[in-house]
C-alpha cells in the first residue's frame, strides 16, 4: 500500500506546470511552480513544519505548547495542520486588511484568532507585530515564530523547494520570478538556485506601498515609499531578516489593480485558480519581458489558492468598486 502516514507527509513535491495563453507574447518557456497542491493550499506549509520541527528540536516549542503568530493567512494555515498532527495550540494575529475566507478558514482548523488594525506603524502597541510579540510575552508555554526573522522559513525552501525545481527543470532553470513577503521563498530558492548555477537570475515582485524596490536598488529604507495596498500576501513596511538582498537581481512592482485582474486572468485564460500574489507575480513577469530569450527557462511560483479570495478578486462587485474592471 502507498499512503501518508499523516496530512504533513504531503508537503512539497508540488507540479511544475507550463504558462500558454497568458505568456504567448513571450519568447522562453514559462513554468509555473504550482503550490496549492500542498495539503494547506500554499508554499507555506513548507516553512510553517520545518519552523516548528527547527523549534522542537532546539527546545523552543515544548509538549502541549502554544505557538504565536502573526500570520496573513497561509503560514497560519500551515502551521495549524502541524499543531493538529502534533498536538499543539495555535493562537494567529492578523491584520483587519486579509480577506475573511482566510480568517474563517483559520478558526476552520482550530486557531484562535486575534484582528489588528491595519494602517498602524510597525511599532505601535496595536499592530500585528508587536500584538503577537505581547501575547507570546503573556502566554505561558508559548513560542512566537517569527516568520520574518526566523531562518528556518528561508531554509525549508532552500532544502525543498530550490531542489524541486532545480530537479524538475533538469537544472535548465534561467530564471526564477516570485512575490516578496517575508523573502522566505525568494531567498531559499534564490540561494540553492544560485549554488547550482551561478548564472541564474533572481527577481522579486513588489508592490506600490512597499519598501523593498527602493531598498535593494539604493540602500535606503525609505518611508516615504510607506502606504497602504489592496495586494495580499506580498509587500513590507519593515525589511524582514529573510529577504537576503544579495541574491535578488531585481524587483518590479506592480499595482494593486494589474494584480487584480491578472488573478482573474489566470483562471480564465489558463484555468488557474489562484490567490492574489500569482497574479502580481505572473503580470512583473510579463513587465520583465525584455530580460528573457527564446532558451530561457523562466520559472514563477504561485504561492496559495483562489479560494481564499472569492470575496474580493474573484467578485466583481468588489472589482467595480474598487475601480479596477468597469
Ligand atoms: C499569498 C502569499 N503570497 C506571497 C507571499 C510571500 O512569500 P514569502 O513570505 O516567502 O516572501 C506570502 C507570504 O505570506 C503569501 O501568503
Amino acid at each position: 500500500m502507498d499512503y501518508a502516514k499523516n496530512i504533513l507527509e504531503t508537503i512539497g513535491n508540488t507540479p511544475l506546470v507550463k504558462l500558454n495563453k497568458l505568456t504567448e507574447e513571450l519568447p522562453c518557456l514559462v513554468l509555473a511552480k504550482y503550490e496549492t497542491f500542498n495539503p494547506g493550499n500554499s508554499v507555506k506549509d513548507r516553512m510553517a513544519l520545518k519552523m516548528i520541527e527547527d523549534a522542537e528540536a532546539d527546545g523552543r516549542l515544548k509538549p502541549g505548547g502554544t505557538i504565536i503568530e502573526g500570520t496573513s493567512g497561509n503560514t497560519g494555515m500551515g502551521l495549524a495542520l502541524a499543531a493538529i498532527v502534533k498536538g499543539y495550540k495555535c493562537i494567529f494575529v492578523i491584520s483587519d486588511k486579509q480577506s475573511k475566507e482566510k480568517m474563517d478558514i483559520l478558526r476552520a482548523v482550530g486557531a484562535e484568532v486575534v484582528v489588528c488594525p491595519t494602517d498602524v506603524a510597525p511599532d505601535d502597541p496595536r499592530s500585528y507585530y508587536s500584538v503577537s510579540k505581547r501575547l507570546s510575552q503573556e502566554t505561558p508555554n508559548s513560542w512566537y515564530v517569527n516568520q520574518y526573522d526566523n531562518p528556518s522559513n528561508a531554509k525549508a525552501h532552500y532544502e525543498s523547494t530550490g531542489p524541486e525545481i532545480w530537479k524538475q527543470t533538469d537544472g535548465k532553470v534561467t530564471h526564477f520570478v516570485v512575490g516578496v513577503g517575508t523573502g522566505g521563498t525568494i531567498s531559499g530558492v534564490g540561494k540553492y538556485l544560485k549554488e547550482q548555477n551561478p548564472e541564474v537570475k533572481v527577481w522579486g515582485i513588489d508592490t506600490y506601498g512597499s519598501v523593498f524596490k527602493k531598498y535593494h536598488e539604493t540602500g535606503i529604507f525609505d518611508e516615504n515609499e510607506i502606504y497602504p495596498y489592496v495586494t495580499e500576501g506580498i509587500g513590507e513596511d519593515i525589511l524582514p531578516e529573510n529577504v537576503d538582498f544579495s541574491i535578488i537581481d531585481g524587483f518590479t512592482k506592480v499595482t494593486d489593480k494589474d494584480a487584480a485582474v491578472y488573478t482573474q486572468l489566470l483562471a480564465k485564460e489558463e484555468g488557474m485558480f489562484l490567490g492574489n500574489s500569482a497574479g502580481a507575480a505572473i503580470k512583473g513577469l510579463l513587465q520583465l519581458k525584455d530580460h528573457f530569450t527564446k532558451d530561457d527557462v523562466v520559472v514563477v511560483l504561485f504561492h496559495d489558492h483562489g479560494s481564499r479570495y472569492v470575496g474580493k478578486m474573484f467578485n466583481n462587485d468588489w472589482m467595480k468598486k474598487m475601480g479596477y474592471i468597469d
